[in-house]
């Protein structure tokens, strides 16, 4: 039952009042904005997500096992709640490894259904991507390998089955994979983990009267479930206990829908120093940043000692008419900082940090267009046996991405990152400017991403480009691509795959 569209055909009654009784409708209208500034305990101190350990194995590789399994996990008063997580019962492991290091994993599926663990922002071979056609069974175990050759950046993983990722991200499996290299270790930049170089998986949840996770779409919404309640690493409104002047904060909008506008309570300036793919070539001040479901980013934020600022999510502008259905004229608080009475001052904003994107000069084997409407790219859903097209192994490609519905919609590549050409033909705003591999495509607007294909050609086992707003994602707006090597043509997905 396709949820959805039974409430998009109810949002398009808003105009009238035809659905719900005209007064009815407009109270219910002006009571969908929600602000919880000032009813936030912060009465839990911010999880910090364990490092996962690995083994050496006989290859030299390391060697990381992930557990997926049910569990139940305490959020607040009254019973737990029916959750999933890596290793425990809620979220994963922050999986942490350098440019240059050999990993496995041995991902075992504990519960009792197929899902997959996918390395969103990797570059690696698609057999190991661990989306919809590496799904693992019920009581199965997969074990992807592949040597880590990118930049630093903070990625993450989670479940990519079609169909289900929704549920099954919502559901706890969620976790953050950084990358370290030579570049951000010879920098001055906060790098403590959970000290002064803060993991923030910030994630919406609506709970039932049970405690239960409740996959609530609200009334004439059209991205799919909007969460009441804003979890930090898995804790309703948690504060940080700041030590050092300096923070850096590692922010993955983990949600599977709801747009986050961040800044803090007292407008205060931040620094963005990274976006998905790795490092800005230089730090961008800023009072607000937008994460869409998927994008991650690293800001700097200097405190000063004794003072409690919020974080907090505030009203955004790429709603739309009825944006407020699904949450963007929320103002929602997210995190306390509490800055103790003395703070150490050993790490610094460095000028300048990695090298920008350089793609724009490049030559361009190929443009493409997307255009992303009705749960469909370019008019089609996705299907697990079609691959859609092949790109060349070394070649550059330039594709121009337009949301061309009434509907908030992002785009996600894998595989690559990609550098943001233009936005409607003018220059992408700063934090479009540094590498990425999400973008929010709003309405109407051309966004021309070059990305460059490199290595790990296979001319049967596609990659996924997609919407990672995730009922939009599991609805079939989704498509897929193979990398090919010399005078390799598309091939055909293995029969086993093509299931669902
Ligand atoms: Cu975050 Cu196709 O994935
Ligand atoms: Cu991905
Ligand atoms: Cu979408």
């Amino acid at each position: 039952m396709r949820r959805r569209t039974v409430l998009k055909v109810l949002g398009l009654g808003l105009g009238g009042a035809t659905v719900l009784g005209g007064g009815g409708l407009g109270a219910y209208y002006l009571t969908a904005r929600q602000d919880t500034v000032g009813k936030i305990a912060f009465d839990a101190a911010l999880p910090i997500p364990p490092l996962a350990t690995s083994e050496t194995g006989a290859s030299g590789a390391r060697v990381f096992a992930l557990d997926v399994r049910a569990g139940e996990t305490r959020f607040k008063d009254g019973p737990a709640t029916r959750t999933w997580g890596v290793n425990g019962t809620h979220l994963g492991p922050t999986i942490r490894a350098r440019r240059g290091d050999r990993v496995e994993f041995a991902v075992r599926n504990g519960l009792d259904q197929e899902t997959s663990l996918h390395w969103h922002g990797m570059h690696l071979p698609a057999a190991m991507d661990g989306g919809p056609h590496q799904t693992v069974p019920a009581g199965g175990t997969w074990e992807p390998r592949w040597t880590i050759d990118q930049p630093a950046a903070t990625l993450w993983y989670h479940p990519h089955v079609h169909g289900a990722t929704a549920d099954h991200l919502y559901r706890g499996l969620t976790g953050l994979f950084i990358v370290d290299d030579e570049v951000t270790e010879a920098l001055d930049l906060p790098s403590e983990y959970g000290v002064d170089d803060v993991p923030m998986i910030v994630q919406d949840r609506a709970f039932d009267g049970d405690n239960q996770f409740e996959q609530r779409v609200p009334l004439g919404g059209s991205l799919g479930v909007i969460g009441d309640e804003i979890l930090v690493n898995g804790a309703i409104g948690p504060y940080f206990d700041v030590t050092t002047r300096l923070v850096r904060l590692r922010l993955l909008n983990g949600s599977n829908a709801r747009l986050y506008n961040f800044g803090f309570s007292d407008d205060r300036r931040f620094s963005l120093v990274a976006t998905d793919g790795g490092l800005l070539a230089e730090p961008w001040e800023t009072d607000r940043l937008s994460l869409s479901p998927g994008e991650r980013a690293e800001v700097v934020v200097a405190f000063t000692p004794g003072e409690r600022v919020e974080l907090r999510s505030y009203p955004s502008e790429h709603g739309g008419a009825l944006g407020r259905l699904d949450g963007f004229d929320d103002r929602l608080d997210v995190c306390q900082f509490r800055a103790a009475g003395s703070l150490s001052d050993d790490s610094a904003l460095p000028a300048v940090l990695g090298t920008a994107p350089d793609l724009a000069g490049a030559a361009v084997a190929r443009e493409r267009s997307f255009v992303l409407a009705s749960d469909q790219i370019n008019g089609r859903s996705m299907a697990m046996d079609r691959i859609d097209f092949g790109v060349r192994e070394g070649t550059v490609e330039v594709w121009e991405v337009t949301n061309d519905n009434g509907f908030p919609h992002n785009f996600h590549v894998h595989d690559v990152r990609f550098q943001v050409l233009s936005v409607d033909g003018g220059t992408p705003e700063p934090p479009l400017c540094g590498w990425k591999d999400t973008v929010l495509l709003v309405q109407g607007k051309r966004y021309r991403l070059a990305m460059r294909f490199s290595d790990h050609t296979d001319p049967n086992v596609p990659y996924m480009y997609h919407c990672h707003l995730l009922q939009h994602e599991d609805e079939g707006m989704m498509g897929q691509f193979v990398v090919l090597g010399d005078g390799e043509e598309v091939g055909v997905v293995p029969k086993e795959h093509q299931h669902s």
